[in-house]
């Protein structure tokens, strides 16, 4: 059969209330136009984020039941670090309560002031860890992950020359480890060739640098190799991943991702003074260390999640559901980042509003029509999250690119659901010269994007 069917039938539902164009108009206006600030209820379609949106399975919601709520040494607890050592081979798990806190408890120990850390990508929480702890955040990404329109499978590989170059230079002392985000977020949600982690795991461990796997999408990393990578398609996803894990030392992960539930993260390692280190940090802040942070049915789920990510059927079926809106709205020529990832697609904004100034927030533009046309939820990744303003001119300071990424929550939207999605698109998409520029009217000193105000600087695709 060529239709890749969701491989799950619904038990429950959740409704979605209906708007109306009008009605979006007045919500838009009074959130003052940032996406940031209305009601989720008011959202038809919302590819904000894949973060934490996941549909739990029958399966997990059973786990609930079963969670152990004792204080200290639940069941629960044994039971995720025992899924997550089968998984990942690493002897220490230290769970707490989504990925930048595991990211915190890590960088708190093991880097400080003067020491650097390289990665693919760091992901946003990421480099603001590093940097709170007075360390440098270095991002290695591939040559090729800079031209947003080739096909190369591997566009989240870490630079190699560059990772080799970085090694011979610097004291090895104040590089405490190497981390590589699997997939690269920020990098487009690219997959990192198992050659590339091949190559990076031999010279950390020639340099005796330990090697941390960001391993949010790990299972979605794994299952790009197995279907891209020359040798690995007789492969099952969880050998794939197990050798992931296995080439580092240790990882950290937000498990409302591949972790397939609402809340939840973890630190795992081998190295037994850092996770004693580790879980004395965790009392301050997370909890016991056999709850860090979370209810004990929140670990069962957990852990109930970390094995269905697996599962080749549901992962053929996530990848079908990406790749379909991306074939569709590459077909009608919207600029829409190549390869398709899994977890996200990107759209250029620059490409798709040629007639935006960059420093009118084209991002921005895209993303305010798909939700005044269809009330679509994506999110600006470009000027607006990332810009500032010259502190002497007010001038906006450019930034390399305006992105709008349409974010997929695992289980959660069927392809009629997508099949709106691509009517909306298209619907913009004949519309977008009466797409008009945007100007900030409010914004704050840090994270500007959250809160800020705007107005458009001419009229707002009038309905016909
Ligand atoms: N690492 C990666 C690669 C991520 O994508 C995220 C979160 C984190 C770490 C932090 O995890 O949210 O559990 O604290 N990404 C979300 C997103 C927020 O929308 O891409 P967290």
């Amino acid at each position: 059969m060529k239709t890749i069917i969701e491989p799950f039938r619904v038990k429950v539902v959740e409704p979605i209330r209906m708007t109306t164009r009008q009605e979006r108009e007045s919500i838009l206006a009074e959130a003052k136009f940032n996406l940031f600030k209305i009601k989720a209820e008011d959202v038809l379609i919302d590819l904000l984020t894949d973060s934490g949106t996941s549909a739990m399975s029958a399966a997990q919601w059973a786990s609930i039941m079963i969670g152990d709520e004792s204080y200290a040494g639940a069941r629960s607890f044994f039971r995720l670090e025992k899924t997550i050592r089968d998984l990942t081979g690493y002897e220490h798990v230290i769970p707490a309560h989504q990925g930048r806190a595991a990211e915190r408890i890590l960088f708190s120990v093991v880097a400080s002031e003067g020491k650097s850390i390289p990665n693919n990508t760091h992901f946003d929480t990421t480099r603001a860890n590093v940097e709170h702890v007075g360390a440098d955040a270095l991002d290695l990404p591939c040559q090729e992950s800079h031209d947003l329109m080739s096909d190369d499978p591997f566009k989240g590989n870490m630079d190699i020359e560059a990772l080799e170059r970085f090694l011979a230079e610097e004291d090895h002392a104040n590089i405490p480890l190497i981390m590589v985000t699997v997939t690269n977020n920020s990098g487009g949600g690219q997959p990192v060739s198992l050659a590339n982690l091949r190559a990076v795991s031999k010279l950390a461990r020639a340099a005796k640098i330990p090697l941390y796997l960001d391993a949010a999408r790990f299972a979605e990393n794994a299952y790009l190799i197995k279907l891209k990578e020359p040798g690995q398609g007789d492969r099952t996803v969880r050998d794939i991943a197990q050798e992931m894990f296995r080439l580092a030392d240790g990882c950290t992960m937000s498990a409302k991702k591949d972790g397939m539930v609402n809340i939840g993260g973890f630190v795992a390692t081998n190295d037994a003074e850092a996770a004693q280190n580790m879980r004395n940090l965790l009392i301050l802040t997370e909890g016991f260390p056999t709850y860090g942070g979370m209810a004990g049915r929140d670990l069962e789920a957990m852990a109930t999640g970390l094995e269905e990510v697996l599962e080749e059927d549901y992962l053929a079926y996530r990848l079908a559901s990406t790749r379909y809106v991306a074939r569709h709205l590459a077909d009608m020529g919207v600029p829409v980042m190549r390869p398709a990832g899994v977890h996200a697609l990107y759209i250029d904004a620059r490409a798709f509003l040629p007639h935006i100034d960059p420093a009118e927030f084209p991002g921005q533009a895209l993303s305010l029509a798909l939700y005044l046309e269809g009330g679509i939820r994506t999110v600006e990744i470009g000027a607006v999250m990332f810009g500032r303003q010259d502190p002497e001119t007010g001038a906006e300071i450019p930034v390399e690119k305006d992105l709008v990424r349409m974010a997929f929550p695992r289980r959660v939207y069927t392809q009629s659901h997508m099949d709106y999605v691509v009517e909306v698109m298209a619907e913009v998409w004949k519309k977008r010269e009466q797409i008009p520029g945007w100007k900030i009217t409010y914004q704050a000193p840090m994270l500007r994007h959250f809160t800020a105000e705007f107005a458009p600087r001419g009229p707002f695709m009038e309905a016909e």
